[in-house]
């Protein structure tokens, strides 16, 4: 099973890009999983520039995210919502209508940032997006408050609770997609 990890923070020392590290170190048997890291490649969405020559960066979005079996997202919280870069890829990859790269594409969606709440609510924007661009979201959650303190100096995520929680997520997400696998 391709799973596709995106991280909505294009900084490098990302707790969320740590947090799909830890969920990639978590992962059941059978997950094969791939960072996608082009994600400040993506130019911002023009429809005259839409069609069959998108841009690069978009075309190559499109095609990563119709490679995968599946994504996990894991989003930071930009004033209590969705940062503008995740934003503007949900868009390209929203498109054709009910064609796009996301049209029914099993989703799990995590967050993490350095407050009191995990980024909740840009989390659940991104599902209100992601739902509205045709992709199966999945119920699950992890909600990563006081990012800081979860990660050792290695980056690694050293909460328990959280690594179980990522498990579970994880679990969800082949529940999914394993019966779509089977049939095809
Ligand atoms: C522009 C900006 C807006 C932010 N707004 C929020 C917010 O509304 N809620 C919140 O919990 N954290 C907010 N933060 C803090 C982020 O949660 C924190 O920087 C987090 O570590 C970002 O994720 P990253 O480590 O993956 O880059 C904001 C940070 C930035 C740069």
């Amino acid at each position: 099973m391709r799973v596709l990890a995106v991280s909505g923070s294009l900084r490098r020392d990302s707790h969320n890009t740590k947090l799909l590290r830890a969920a990639e170190e978590l992962a059941p048997e059978g997950f094969e999983f791939e960072l996608y890291e082009e994600l400040e490649s993506v130019p911002p969405y023009n429809e005259d520039r839409d069609g069959d020559e998108a841009p690069l960066g978009a075309a190559h979005l499109r095609a990563r995210i119709a490679d995968a079996d599946a994504l996990l997202i894991a989003t930071p919280e930009y004033n209590s919502s969705v940062p503008g870069q995740l934003k503007n890829a949900v868009d390209w990859a929203s498109r054709p209508v009910r064609a796009g790269a996301l049209w029914g594409k099993p989703v799990v969606v995590i967050g993490a940032s350095s407050g009191m709440y995990g980024a909740v609510w840009a989390q659940a924007e991104l599902r209100k997006i992601l739902a509205t661009a045709g992709a199966r979201v999945v119920d699950a959650e992890v909600a990563v408050s006081r990012a800081a303190e979860r990660f050792d100096a290695d980056g690694r995520l050293v909460d328990e609770e959280i690594r179980d929680e990522l498990r579970a997520a994880l679990d969800s997400l082949v529940a999914e997609v394993e019966p779509q696998l089977v049939a095809a």
